[in-house]
């Protein structure tokens, strides 16, 4: 079984970030976003993974190298244009052969990842090819949410088999949205041919799949169980990091002085200093990062090599080597990598902001 990681996509629910960087490597607990895919992956035991990349590949690729570091082997496939899912897996085609594979998006987030997923996909189609039977030729992954025309949704008929999927239905037939972890055998090669672009002009996975169950292959579910994110908005990113947080692991690799106070899980980075300052968990401060004269509320994740400087800083993400001094309360928001933020006189405000890779913020 092999993987297919997307990491193209223009990233445009997420703009201004994501006019210079891929969405797939802002950082969810001081970690890529693709990266818990990939250790998914790795987890799941497999070994070969192909990656779609698009305008940001060499990003991607700095980050993700060989793909050795995950115990991964990564194979890059270029797609000139974010044509869709399906456009994906048919420019993959020679990479895939005809393996089995694992789909994956690489801005979803998934608590348990895909092992039970993959070993039980494979274990099906074991058993049926031993009994001479024809196994499901795709398996899905399904989530319950309270807003589903913003996915792709599927309808399950009275067994549990699925009988229909839409793709973002302005009426969703039920509240079980895709996930964006796919598993199928080598007929989905057939099915991203036979079919048309939507109306959003892409090659939908969700119609792929249709046209699997509309020609006779079976179509698996699996209802997920625990979270699962996709992070391709500012509000789902942050509740992405919140729900990362919950589960730290404390630990000081850096240095706290005498006048500062930690509370809760709190994970100091190596070369962090912490001075004169309050940090309440969960939170995590990278690598080099100064936190001084300042407030770190819960579930804020601050990169490497950062400086917080007289602020106060809650429920937010903030992206590498970022310069917040005299900022007042920064609360939910998403700022990205080279950003500097600074006070030039005024009163102390609340912000909400969602600011882009080297931008300038200027308080008055
Ligand atoms: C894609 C799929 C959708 C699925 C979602 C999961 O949507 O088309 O069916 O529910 O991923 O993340 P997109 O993010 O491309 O809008």
């Amino acid at each position: 079984m092999k993987g297919l990681v997307l990491a193209g996509g223009a990233g445009t629910r997420l703009r201004p970030l994501t006019a210079t960087s891929a969405k797939q490597l802002v950082p969810i607990a001081n970690k890529p976003i693709l990266f818990y895919g990939l250790e998914d992956l790795a987890q799941a035991g497999i070994a070969d993974v192909g990656m779609i990349v698009g305008d940001t590949a060499p990003e991607v690729e700095e980050a993700v190298g060989d793909g050795s570091r995950f115990g991964l082997k990564v194979t890059y496939i270029h797609q000139s244009e974010p044509l869709g899912l399906a456009h994906c897996v048919l420019i993959a085609r020679d990479y895939l052969g005809d393996d089995d594979f694992v789909m994956y998006l690489g801005d979803n987030l998934l608590r348990h990842g895909v092992s039970r997923f993959v070993a039980s996909f494979e274990e099906e189609r074991r058993v049926a090819s031993v009994k001479g039977e024809r196994g499901p030729s795709a398996q899905i992954l399904l989530a319950r949410v309270p807003d589903p025309q913003r996915f792709g949704v599927a309808e399950l008929g009275e067994a549990g088999e699925v009988v229909r999927l839409v793709e973002k239905p302005v009426e969703p037939p039920s509240d079980l949205a895709l996930v964006g972890v796919y598993l199928f055998d080598a007929s989905i090669h057939e099915a991203v041919a036979s079919i048309r672009p939507s109306a959003r002009g892409e090659l939908e996975i969700t119609d792929a799949i249709q046209w699997l169950i509309d020609h006779g292959h079976r179509v698996k579910s699996q209802v997920v169980e625990g979270y699962w994110k996709d992070l391709g908005e500012r509000e789902a990113l942050l509740e992405g990091n919140r729900l990362v947080l919950e589960d730290l692991q404390p630990r000081n690799d850096g240095i706290v002085d005498a006048n500062s106070r930690i509370e809760g899980r709190v994970v100091i980075e190596a070369g962090a200093r912490i001075l004169n300052s309050v940090v309440r968990g969960p939170a995590i401060i990278g690598e080099r990062t100064i936190v001084e004269d300042s407030y770190i509320g819960p579930f804020t994740s601050i990169y490497h090599d950062c400086e917080i400087v007289r602020s106060e800083i809650d429920y937010s993400v903030i992206m590498a080597r970022t310069k917040i001094v005299d900022a007042g309360r920064v609360v939910e928001s998403l700022i990205g990598k080279d950003v500097t933020i600074g006070r030039h006189d005024g009163r102390p405000r609340a912000l909400r902001l969602m600011v882009g890779d080297n931008s300038r913020v200027d308080l008055v």
